[in-house]
């Protein structure tokens, strides 16, 4: 067998590519197994990109149709050409996708192609998309297979009649009524796709808001808002079967609380119940890789399974199924590899769901804050109140700040509004710094923009803010 690589990293996603690379640039040998025709994983294909493309695309087809009039501007007829969309979404992939494999040549990391399985430490079987088998020796192995959707027992996913995110980034047309299983990130992003571009969506939720795992006010407040556009919710129930008939498919539902039954019928089902962790094909069993009870790969502080040489990152270990704490873990692992001494700090990494408006939240929540009896001051200022959101038009939602009572340091920002993704990055830096509000209520914010309501929000912290 040739010399060893430093670092084999299974999976070409986010996780995976960035420690690949980081590897590299830290002077290790690097390879990378991914057995998809492409790299980037589940985020550059089938995820994170694809399903900006078409919100952004179906954004721009709502405003076309509703918004531009208050701005003086009077359309014709707006049309909606699906294939062109789609081929705008699947071109922008491949440009992020080649991108990646562009990254590799520049910083010398070998791509090998096909379905790895780890033959022992150190050991990593590769089976090409020609069925050739062969071995590479690695020093270290990292595991970065990402994640799958799962499964709702009963309902058969065809990627057509009834879909995971990948056949709801791909309809062929738009079905007429679209019922979604599932209120979180897919479900509220590929549900407002489909509404934003006709379809009379449904979503049906087990628990009893939206966004369940979100501060408690941001869920019904962008439920408020999508109701105002045609989305329909159905809370607080379960979906106790389903079947595809020819050209529908229909759902039996029961409410949660009260038993009682009744029926969706609907032209697609999506079905975004969460996404479980890929562990499967890889001999983690025959190797003894330890699982934790979640089913995700356990590890260290370290990323290092109990298995030594063998290590994980990722989707498939603990954590938020995010592609930038994929990264960053990604680019920890190989800097431990390299003797450095990385450092994450989980509780700022931020979470934005991509619908209109957008809804980030970073750090903890009121209701974790009041379970471990921690006591708070909150700060809130809304975008009404925001200069910049008037000019825009696009007044919904707040910025909501929590600061340990004692020391005013920021514990949790949670934010729904316009740009809320961009403005929620201002509020993870905070985190990282161990901020105040009043350090954030005192730094200079351009006028007018939007982030003026970060700074407001702090001001209320101290019941002090200007404009409201
Ligand atoms: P993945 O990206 O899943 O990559 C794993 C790779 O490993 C895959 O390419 C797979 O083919 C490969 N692989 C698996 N097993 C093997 C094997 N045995 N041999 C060889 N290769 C193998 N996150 C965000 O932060 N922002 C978003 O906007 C966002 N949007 C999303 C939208 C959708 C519809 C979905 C489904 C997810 C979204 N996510 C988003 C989540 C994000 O995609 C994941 O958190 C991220 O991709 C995880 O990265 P990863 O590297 O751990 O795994
Ligand atoms: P999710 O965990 O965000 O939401 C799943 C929802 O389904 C929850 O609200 C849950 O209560 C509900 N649910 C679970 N079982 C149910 C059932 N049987 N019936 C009805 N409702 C049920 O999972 P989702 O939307 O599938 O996304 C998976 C993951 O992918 C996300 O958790 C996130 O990590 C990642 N993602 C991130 C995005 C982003 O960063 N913008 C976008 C899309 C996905």
């Amino acid at each position: 067998m040739a010399e060893p690589y430093d670092l084999v990293v299974i999976g070409g996603g986010p996780g995976g590519y960035v420690a690949a690379i980081r590897a590299a640039q830290l002077g290790l040998r690097a390879a990378c197994i991914e057995r998809r025709a492409t790299l980037g994983g589940t985020c550059l294909n089938i995820g994170c990109i694809p399903s900006k493309a078409l919100l952004q695309s179906s954004e721009k087809f709502a405003e076309a149709r509703r918004g531009l009039a208050e701005h003086g501007l009077i359309l014709g007829e707006v049309g909606l050409d699906l294939a062109a969309m789609m081929a705008r979404k699947d071109s922008v992939v491949a440009t992020l996708t080649r991108g990646v494999e562009f990254l590799f040549r520049k910083n010398k990391v070998d791509w090998l192609k096909g379905s790895a399985r780890i033959a022992a430490p150190g050991r990593v079987a590769l089976t090409g998309a020609d069925g050739a088998a062969s071995e590479v020796a690695a020093r270290a192995i990292a595991i970065a297979t990402g994640s799958e959707s799962a499964r709702l027992p009963g309902l058969d996913i065809d990627e057509r009649r009834i879909v995971s995110s990948t056949g709801a980034l791909s309809f062929d047309r738009v079905p007429e009524r679209l019922a979604v299983i599932g209120g979180g990130y897919i479900g509220l992003e590929l549900g407002s796709v489909w509404s934003r571009l006709g379809a009379k969506v449904t979503i049906v939720e087990f628990l009893d808001r939206i966004l369940p795992n979100m501060d408690r006010e941001l869920g019904p407040a962008l439920q408020r808002i999508l109701a105002r556009g045609g989305v329909a919710f159905k809370l607080g129930t379960k979906v106790v079967a389903g079947r595809a008939d020819g050209d529908h498919a229909t759902l039996e539902l029961e409410s949660v609380a009260g038993g009682e039954r009744s029926e969706l019928v609907a032209d697609a089902v999506l079905v975004a119940i969460g996404r479980r962790p890929n562990t499967e094909g890889l001999g983690l069993e025959a190797l003894g890789v330890a699982l934790d009870r979640t089913g995700h790969i356990a590890v260290d502080d370290g990323f290092a399974t109990n298995v030594p040489g063998i290590y994980a990152i990722g989707d498939v270990i603990r954590g938020p199924m995010l592609a930038h704490k994929a990264m960053d873990e990604g680019s920890a692992l190989a800097e431990h590899l390299a003797g450095q001494k990385p450092d994450i700090y989980y509780n700022a990494i931020p979470a934005v769901v991509y619908t209109w408006p957008e809804v980030a939240s970073v750090g903890e929540t009121e209701a974790e804050l009041q379970q471990s009896g921690v006591d708070y001051r909150v700060g809130k200022f809304p975008f009404t109140a925001t200069p910049r959101a008037r000019t825009n038009g696009e007044t919904e939602g707040f910025v909501k700040i929590l600061a340990e009572r004692a020391s005013d340091r920021v514990l949790g920002v949670h934010i729904i509004g316009p740009d809320a993704g961009t403005m929620i990055a201002e509020a993870a830096l905070a985190m990282e710094f161990a901020a105040t509000a009043e350090d954030i209520a005192r730094t200079s914010h351009a006028h007018p923009t939007l982030s003026e309501a970060m700074k407001e929000a702090a001001l209320a912290v101290d019941g002090r803010a200007i404009h409201a």
